[in-house]
């Protein structure tokens, strides 16, 4: 791994494999393609250690020219495919994005890689990678009794999201099956951690918080997510493109299931004891109408990144909100930079206006 392409670079999980790539491995040099919508910002790609070996390229992963140029122009070796359309609210209220991006997007740099790497031959075929990364939901829900998803729990997603990202699962598994494509998945349960957008639960919550404004809690907050802090899914990646063979699908997870009203609890008195105030923070909790559809619980088997390639997640919960809720406060113009995008708050009065409330 020489020269990585990394797609959706300047978005949440994408900066921080950036980051986490320059610290850990000296040689390699990464060109950087995003094409900064809302959800992408230049804020999280300030102070990268060793910046000269980053290359920043504004664009889309749907631009038939543009992906194969990248592809000559820096004799790509290995391709890390972040860039999607991710807010399961988002592709409720507007789908269309997220089949363009998500699956001809994930398309178009597939082609571009059979393209280049196999019609052409520019680079021996041992020393290429495509790894696309992507999410438990394609496997859909789990009832309270049922076992954790595996690697051949079969595909039924649920939301407009979760059928985009399984879409472009299978052309990814296609590509390797059908044309050799040196491909490898990830399927990864709900990160969180520094540079989160604010539309997702754990950093909406937080800021909500610290702004006094309220809570919002989709339904009963039963559901479960398997919460993995950012980190932890980027060294699980940089292993599966280092030891990981390919062909094959990982999947990898947190260990940390409590239901939704629990973390929205463990944050408020997170920030009760950081930052006191007369009043517990609980009190802004503000149940709402839930999201249609809405998964009721999602759990990892990762069995077989532990076993295979020696990972499991160093993060629990408690300290990874504790560094979450300290890195928000620690990087106010951060905060200021996604907080006053016109879009967000566009966005926070179309998801939230129309729903329901109770306490
Ligand atoms: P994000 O929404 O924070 O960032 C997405 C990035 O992709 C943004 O920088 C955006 O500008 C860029 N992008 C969007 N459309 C593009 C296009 N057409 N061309 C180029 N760039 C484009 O997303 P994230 O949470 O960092 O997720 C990254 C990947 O990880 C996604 O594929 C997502 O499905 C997957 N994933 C996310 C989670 C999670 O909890 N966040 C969990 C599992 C898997
Ligand atoms: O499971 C992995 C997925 O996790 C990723 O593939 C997606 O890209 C990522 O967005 C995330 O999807 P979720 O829908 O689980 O994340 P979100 O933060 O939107 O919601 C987490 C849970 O919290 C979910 O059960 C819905 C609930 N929720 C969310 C919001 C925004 C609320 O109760 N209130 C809210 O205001």
């Amino acid at each position: 791994m020489k020269n990585v392409l990394v797609t959706g670079g300047a978005g949440f999980i994408g900066s921080n494999f950036v980051r986490y790539l320059l610290e850990v491995d000296s040689r390699v040099q990464i060109v950087n393609l995003d094409a900064l919508t809302y959800a992408g910002s230049l804020e999280n790609l300030k102070d990268l250690p060793d910046a000269k070996r980053h290359i920043f390229v504004q664009g889309d992963i749907c631009d038939r020219e543009l992906v194969p140029t990248l592809l000559h122009q820096h004799q790509i070796d290995t391709i890390v495919h972040f860039a999607a359309e991710t807010h399961v609210d988002r592709s409720i209220l507007g789908p269309e994005p997220f089949i363009k991006t998500n699956v001809f997007g994930t398309f178009n740099l597939l082609e571009a890689a059979r393209q280049v790497w196999l019609a052409e031959k520019s680079l021996p075929l041992e020393q290429v990678r495509f790894h696309h990364v992507s999410t438990d939901e394609v496997y859909g829900t789990l009832k309270p009794n049922d076992p954790a998803f595996s690697e051949t729990t079969p595909y039924a997603p649920n939301s407009p999201y979760a059928a985009s990202k399984a879409a472009s699962d299978h052309l990814a598994r296609s590509y390797h099956h059908t044309y050799e494509v040196p491909v490898t998945i990830s399927n990864c349960s709900n990160n969180y951690g520094p540079r989160q957008f604010p539309e997702k639960l754990i950093p909406l919550v937080i800021l909500n918080a610290l702004s006094g404004k309220p809570l919002p809690v989709y339904g009963d907050g039963q559901q479960i997510r398997d919460w993995l802090y950012v980190a932890d899914h980027c060294e699980a990646i940089y292993l599966i493109l280092t030891k990981g063979g390919p062909g094959e699908t990982y999947n990898v997870g947190g260990n940390n299931q409590p239901p939704n009203l629990t973390i929205i609890e463990t944050i408020c008195d997170l920030l009760d004891e950081i930052r006191p105030q007369t009043q517990s923070r609980r009190k802004l909790i503000q149940f709402v109408t839930d999201r249609p559809g809405h998964d009721r619980r999602y759990a990892m088997n990762i069995s077989k990144i532990e076993r295979d390639l020696d990972w499991s997640p160093r993060h629990n919960l408690t300290d990874g909100l504790l560094e979450t809720v300290q890195w928000i406060l620690a990087n106010p113009q951060w905060v200021a930079a996604i907080q006053t995008q016109r879009e967000y708050q566009t966005w926070l009065t179309k998801n939230y206006e129309k729903r329901e409330k109770s306490s």
